[in-house]
């Protein structure tokens, strides 16, 4: 049996107090970022940060030299560097799942091989014979070698998984799309909703299509669902084509061709039917929502080329080797996931914008919320005793500029607190000009804007100078000291996206430690899918539905009376 030490109470830490005392201080002042700027000259400099390509300004964030100070005062005395350290090094740090947690370790180089031994295993050298197969399989799609059961090549995938086995794949495929050379799409189904699968396959050729069932267990009752509709699909329009003549042998032969599975279970994905030369596996230690760097990503290898991934796993790369090798006082990564408790623990902050500039970063808020908030949504902490203070905050978002004409509002004026990260580049790929005006500049020039006017405001005097009667005064101005943080990239590559991916799985680290959690396992998706087995009968079935509480038994008899 596992022994597990019990994490330190960060809300009984010196720090917390200090922390506690030094933030109603700077309420009591009036915290005005337009002061502190004015007061500091160096604010910028000092809280500027530049990792890799990607340059950060926490500036306009509400925080002093003392708040930074504090903070890092925190991390030390909750011991946040031998954690990650752990974490790395291969440790058990899943306690409820008593496993390893070495995402970090899918984006090692191959010359790592042979220094990270985990559970016996060579962890590096596993990795890298994965990843080698997986390139040589893409290859052989992506150049034409590997055909369909027709003889036609491969010019479609239709990707089957849910959750981690979906959101980071799509989310990356949307983000690179001008790195999709091959003359091959890629379509994501994932929800067990008939509707999706139906859309996704109007259109697709089955001749030229390549199914991937992406699952880490193999035993998820969405992707399994459709990955057997994906079959039955297939195996239907190939005979109706006259493809396949429908003979057992004709069948295995085209689900041969047409079909690969990803999983930690290659067992579960033999019995499903798919060759296991077509079998692509990763670890028990990699968690779902960890796994995009993963053979999880198997559809962006093909659709993006291995090169391109390969750019990918070094942007990881980049960051966890600054992760671990910067000190704390000067690591953005950690800075930003202890401003993130200082807003939600100190400020009472119950949410946090990520509000991409790019539209290709169109799904980036939908996949950073399995990450953050399946992680960190806990009550309890690592050795199972309840927390006393507030834990993951939701995680949420559009892409500028489409979020300021919906839901801004609330950000410039509403009650509540929203920290946000605004993320943007300086470079586009589909440069383009309006009577003379480079376009991607109007829109940086919106991103700029945004921040500035969240931190900055505007007073009641500047409303007045342009003539707004007074009774309207209050309605028009903006109080600033609404806090963001900047990450301004060069150009969104492969490398940079993983960068990106990198820092904010860093980022929830940092937070789930200070709460003591464990941000690895996922037991608040149980529930539901328990209870979804056992109501599912009660559609059809009396004796199910009396077992069920008076409400579950309302709704369904107004199914049973409504179904056509
Ligand atoms: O329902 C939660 C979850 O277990 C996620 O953590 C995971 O990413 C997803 O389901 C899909 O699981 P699998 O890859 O095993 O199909």
């Amino acid at each position: 049996m596992t022994t597990v030490s019990a994490p330190i109470d960060a809300t009984k830490t010196p720090a917390w107090a200090a922390l506690q005392k030094h933030h109603d201080e700077l309420v009591s002042q009036g915290i005005s970022l337009k002061d502190w700027f004015a007061a500091d000259p160096d604010r910028v400099a000092k809280l500027s940060y530049d990792l890799g390509d990607l340059h950060f300004d926490l500036s306009k964030n509400l925080i002093t030299d003392e708040t930074v100070k504090l903070l890092l005062d925190l991390a030390s005395e909750l011991g946040i560097e031998a954690r990650r350290d752990a974490m790395f090094a291969g440790e058990h740090i899943n306690t409820t799942e008593d496993r390893a947690v070495l995402h970090t370790a899918l984006r090692r180089p191959a010359s790592d091989a042979g220094t990270l031994m985990v559970d016996g295993q060579d962890v590096v050298a596993d990795v890298h014979e994965v990843l080698d197969r997986m390139y040589a399989f893409a290859e052989r799609v992506r150049s034409g070698e590997w055909k369909g059961v027709s003889g036609k090549r491969i010019e479609h995938v239709l990707s089957i998984g849910i959750g981690g086995s979906d959101l980071g794949p799509v989310m990356v495929y949307e983000a690179l799309k001008p790195y999709a050379d091959a003359g091959i799409d890629c379509t994501y189904v994932s929800n067990i909703d008939p509707n999706d699968m139906a859309e996704k396959v109007k259109g697709l050729d089955p001749e030229t299509t390549l199914v991937i069932v992406v699952s880490k267990t193999f035993t998820t009752l969405e992707t399994l669902t459709n990955a057997r509709e994906a079959k039955t699909w297939m195996l239907k329009s190939l005979r109706d084509a006259g493809v396949i003549d429908g003979t057992p042998e004709q069948d295995a032969e085209a689900i041969r061709r047409h079909f690969v599975a990803v999983s930690t279970a290659l067992d579960l994905v033999a019995d499903f039917g798919i060759d296991p030369e077509n079998a692509f596996g990763f670890w028990s230690w990699v968690g779902g929502r960890y796994s995009v760097d993963s053979a999880v990503g198997l559809s962006l290898i093909v659709a993006l080329g291995p090169e391109r991934f390969q750019g990918f796993l070094e942007g990881f790369h980049e960051v966890d080797q600054y992760f671990v090798n910067t000190p704390f006082d000067k690591n953005v990564v950690a800075l930003m996931g202890l401003l993130n408790v200082w807003y939600v623990n100190f400020f009472g902050a119950e949410s946090h914008a990520v509000l991409p500039y790019n539209q290709y970063l169109h799904r980036f808020p939908a996949y950073l919320q399995q990450l953050t908030m399946e992680s960190n949504g806990k009550h309890v902490r690592w050795d199972g005793t309840p927390i006393t203070t507030a834990t993951g905050e939701i995680f949420w978002g559009e892409p500028g500029t489409n979020g300021q004409h919906a839901f801004y509002q609330l950000i410039h004026q509403g009650t509540r607190m929203v920290p946000a990260d605004f993320i943007a580049f300086v470079n586009t790929p589909n440069a383009v000009e309006d009577n003379g005006q480079d376009v991607h500049e109007l829109f940086l020039g919106n991103f700029l804007a945004q921040t500035k006017a969240l931190a900055f405001g505007k007073t009641a005097d500047e409303v007045r100078a342009e003539g707004t009667a007074e009774w309207m005064v209050p309605a028009r101005c903006f109080e600033g000291n609404r806090p963001t943080t900047s990450i301004f990239g060069v150009d969104l590559t492969p490398h940079a996206l993983g960068a990106l991916i990198a820092l904010y799985e860093h980022i929830t680290f940092i937070e789930g430690t200070v709460w003591g959690i464990d941000s690895y396992d996922q037991w608040g998706v149980e529930l539901g899918k328990q209870l979804a087995k056992q109501i599912t009968p009660a559609f059809h079935d009396d004796e199910a539905l009396d077992t069920q509480d008076a409400s579950t038994k309302a709704l369904i008899e107004f199914y049973r009376a409504n179904r056509r």
